[in-house]
């Protein structure tokens, strides 16, 4: 079976860079040829350009309960290469955790998901599949192909994992996702570069207007400076927030071990789990213009550009979130200096009602595999199409058989061996016990 794990991970399916549009396609393909060995009666590319959706629809089961599985087959750039201590797509165990880029996001997880279908030799449930390849840069095509056919999330539960255990042999099911507004800020100061010698001193400078504004965007104390913004947010119960202290969970663990910063930063008064569930964030992902080659070139910047993001909360609107920003960004930039703001993709923020029957199976399952159930938790993280794959009416069960440490999106990412064996039990006993005639689990 980790033969074939790596091979699915060997394929480096980078969805954000059009130079790995073949490998996305590959991996597209690697998954619709495990669908087929799985039995399944239709598999399919849809809205298929570049990165196609996997549709798979499982044996037909007359009266049993249907499951929709979502997952994805794209990844996260590799970058910093020279960080990794084997390459990203070289797959390989150490101590016990397989390293590559993808072991925990997703790749290692949709694997899971179905090796515990051939586990459990064809349970009685009609299952369905979206694998998709481009969550990692906004799920575009997916969301308009569910637009057009809201049909395909008709089921009686819809399935995902795509996150992690919130320590250690503590299994978690996930109660709401963060929202995303990814965008572009651009500032222009003038026609073209000058010389920063005989202009210096006279002319204005793009980076120099750009990191103003950036910098007036969020204040030292955490707050964003964008009005309007936190006027939606809606403050967690005071239970939830009970239930987080008891949380396995210590800040000055994840300082020393998970952030390896010297302090935490962000709004006083609000917990750590608060911070990374129930507040919006602004963050700076690169600033691009200007001379960064090697060497030294004495010119002042006509152009530079900030590539940022939000994080959204329950109940922000993405798009409330894009004008707010827009005329944020028009309001805190100098009449002399023209910004724009280009909007790259985007997602509104995910909350679960974890009451529906087919969450206690979930419970159940983990609770015989691993010794404990699950616990209700919030991610940081975003998936963007979890609302809309809920929109019909379905539970969305989101858990994961990742651990906190696996490193998402950054170098030496890896999965627990020991992770995925149970994983694949979970899953199996979750399906056995959904289709075993649990009427009450159909809606
Ligand atoms: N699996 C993650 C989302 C996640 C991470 C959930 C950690 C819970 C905990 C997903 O693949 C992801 O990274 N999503 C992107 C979406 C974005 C690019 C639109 C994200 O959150 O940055
Ligand atoms: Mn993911
Ligand atoms: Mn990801």
């Amino acid at each position: 079976m980790l033969r074939e794990l790596v091979e699915f991970l060997r394929i480096p399916s980078v969805s954000t860079l059009p130079a790995h549009d073949a490998d996305c396609r590959r991996a597209a393909e690697w998954v619709a040829a495990e669908l087929r060995r799985l039995g399944c009666r239709e598999v399919a590319f849809l809205a298929s350009d570049v990165h196609p959706v996997v549709w798979g629809v499982g044996p037909d089961v007359p009266g049993a309960p249907t499951l929709l599985i979502y997952g994805h087959y794209d990844v996260q750039p590799p970058d910093p290469l020279g960080e990794w201590v084997t390459p990203p797509f070289e797959p390989t165990v150490r101590d016990g955790k397989l390293f590559a880029r993808g072991s925990a996001d997703d790749k290692g997880q949709v694997f899971c998901l179905l090796r515990a279908i051939a586990a459990a030799g064809r349970p009685p449930v009609n299952l369905r599949f979206l694998i998709e390849g481009e969550e990692e840069y906004g799920s575009r095509v997916l969301f308009d192909l569910l637009r057009r056919e809201p049909e395909r999330t008709r089921a009686d539960a819809v399935l995902i994992a795509d996150m992690a255990y919130v320590a250690p042999r503590w299994p978690a099911v996930y109660t709401a996702l963060r929202g995303l507004c990814y965008a572009e800020i651009s500032v222009r100061t003038a026609q073209s570069d000058l010389h920063s010698g005989e202009f210096g001193g006279a002319a204005p400078n793009a980076h120099e207007e750009l990191v103003r504004l950036l910098g007036r965007l969020k204040r030292p104390d955490g707050k964003i400076n964008i009005p309007g913004l936190y006027a939606a947010v809606k403050r967690p119960s005071r239970a939830e927030l009970a239930a987080w202290r008891k949380l396995p969970f210590r800040e000055a663990d994840f300082l020393k071990q998970r952030v390896r910063a010297k302090r935490l930063t962000g709004l006083k008064g609000h917990s750590v789990l608060e911070r990374l569930w129930a507040l919006p964030t602004f963050e700076i992902h690169g600033i691009m213009g200007g001379f960064t080659s090697d060497g030294a070139k004495t010119v002042i910047p006509a152009a530079a550009t900030a590539k940022v993001s939000l994080r959204l909360v329950p109940n922000q609107k993405l798009k409330t979130v894009e004008r707010q920003l827009a005329a944020a960004v028009k309001r805190l930039a100098p009449k002399y200096v023209s910004a724009s703001v280009k909007f790259m993709h985007g997602a509104d923020p995910a909350q679960v009602r974890i009451t529906h029957p087919a969450f206690r199976l979930l419970d159940q399952a983990f609770r015989e595999v691993v010794g404990r159930g699950t616990v209700p938790v919030r991610a940081g993280g975003s998936i963007p199409v979890v609302p809309a794959l809920g929109r019909s009416g379905a539970p969305v069960i989101l858990t994961g058989i990742g651990l906190p440490d696996d490193r998402l999106h950054a170098p030496n990412e890896k999965l627990d061996l020991k992770q995925l064996w149970d994983g694949i039990n979970v899953f199996r006993r979750f399906y056995e016990l959904l289709g075993r005639g649990n009427a009450d689990a159909r809606s």
